[in-house]
Parts: structure tokens; C-alpha cells; sequence
């Protein structure tokens, strides 16, 4: 969910009010999702390299999260949306993490789309964390123990990615388990990013041949043997 900064600045409005805006757009885009067969959404809200933001975006950020938990959680609840944060919690403030911890709680137990808010996250520490606990629980580090010790072995790997604010690259984002992820960069800055633009994605989307590393011709299934 990138540009919230850029759509503040244009107006000459504080980045925060960017933020906030971009809960808007969050809020759009996962009322969208279950009417277009869409069972997983995966956010990314604040890297773990964002801590080395200004201290008062930092706090601005914590705030925005903190308010939108206790506001929206109703509505989830009422759509029929589980919740999950993924990321560090050690470093998180008491307040934080309770707001996320309750949260997730409240709504364990829905099942019309799952939300995965990447908060304090990054795929290098994902992938080093579920590493350290194989190798501290003394498990063979293979690809299929590794996906299953990831933070979000819960979901299968992601079919779309998009990123939004005009930028080509994945900023240490799902970095596993985007392998055979279709790309998709839209130059829409977040808070501008609705349902047409979602739209637009998801029908690029629909002409990618997604092959896996296999051939057209496999995939279109005419070739009948490998003997
Ligand atoms: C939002 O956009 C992403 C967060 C880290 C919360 P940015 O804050 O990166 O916005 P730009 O890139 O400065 O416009
Ligand atoms: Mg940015």
C-alpha cells in the first residue's frame, strides 16, 4: 500500500493524513474482495525497516492502527473478516499488541476473507525467524518444513501481488512466497487505489499464463508424455 505519503504532500496536507486516508482505501478494497471470489488479502502496512521513519510518522502510524482496531472490528465482524497480524510483536508497544491480540480474537472465527496485515514485518525476517526455530526445534530444513514455519503458512502462496504508488519492486515483501507471484504495479498512490483499480488488475491478471517453470505447451496440455 504505497504512495500515502505522496498523496498527502500534493495536497500540503502532513503524511499522516495520508495514512489515514489509506485506511480508507484498505477498508474499500476489503469490502471488494468476496464479491469477487477473493479469499485471501494480504497487506502490507508497516515494514520492519519503517521504525527508521521520523519518530512522529512512526507514532502517527501507531496511532492510525490503534484507532482503526478498535473502530472497525465491528464491521469485520460483521463481513465476515478474520483478521490476522503478521510480523514481530516483541517490539510492539503494550497497547499495540493488545489492539492486535483482540482483534484477532474477535474475529478468529470468520471465514468470508481472510486479512493478513503484514505489520512490523519483512520477508528476510520471516524467513530467518522460521529457519532459527527448525533449526532450535532440530528439524531438517527442507522447503516444504520451511513454508510450514513461515508466518504465513496458514494461506497458500499469493496468485497476484500489487503494488500500488508508481514503484517497481517488492521492498522485502513476501519474499518466499512470491516465487510464481504475477506482478502487478499500478502508479495509483494508495489512497487512491478503489475497486475499478482493483478491477484493472484483476483482468491483467486473467491473461497471465501462469506457467511454473513448465512450458506453454504443458500447461495448454499438449504434450502427453515426458518418457
Ligand atoms: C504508505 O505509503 C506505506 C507505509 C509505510 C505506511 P508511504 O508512506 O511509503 O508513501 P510515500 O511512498 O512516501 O508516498
Ligand atoms: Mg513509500
Amino acid at each position: 500500500m504505497d504512495g500515502n505519503g505522496r498523496w498527502a504532500s500534493k495536497r500540503f496536507l502532513p503524511r499522516v493524513a495520508g495514512h489515514k486516508q489509506g485506511v480508507d482505501a484498505l477498508k474499500r478494497i476489503v469490502s471488494a474482495c468476496p464479491s469477487r471470489g477473493i479469499s485471501v488479502l494480504t497487506v502490507f502496512a508497516f515494514s520492519s525497516e519503517n521504525w527508521s521513519r521520523p519518530a512522529e510518522e512512526v507514532s502517527g502510524l501507531m496511532d492510525i492502527l490503534a484507532l482503526a482496531l478498535s473502530r472497525e472490528v465491528p464491521k469485520l465482524q460483521r463481513d465476515g473478516v478474520q483478521i490476522r497480524f503478521v510480523g514481530a510483536r516483541d517490539n510492539l508497544s503494550p497497547r499495540v499488541k493488545k489492539g492486535l491480540e483482540d482483534a484477532e480474537a474477535a474475529t478468529a472465527a470468520n471465514t468470508a476473507l481472510t486479512l493478513n496485515v503484514c505489520f512490523n514485518y519483512g520477508g528476510r525476517w520471516d524467513i530467518v525467524s522460521a529457519a532459527a526455530h527448525l533449526a532450535a526445534v532440530g528439524t531438517l530444513i527442507t522447503e516444504k518444513s520451511l513454508s510450514g514455519a513461515l508466518a504465513l503458512a496458514h494461506c497458500g502462496d499469493p496468485d497476484l501481488l500489487i503494488r500500488t504508488g508508481n514503484e517497481k519492486r517488492l521492498s522485502n515483501f513476501l519474499l518466499w512466497q512470491a516465487a510464481y507471484t504475477e506482478l502487478y504495479f499500478s502508479s495509483l498512490l494508495w489512497p487512491d487505489f478503489d475497486e475499478p483499480a482493483l478491477d484493472s488488475a484483476l483482468s491483467e491478471f486473467r491473461t497471465r499464463e501462469r506457467r511454473f517453470g513448465k512450458t506453454s505447451d504443458q500447461i495448454a496440455g499438449n504434450v502427453v508424455s515426458d518418457a
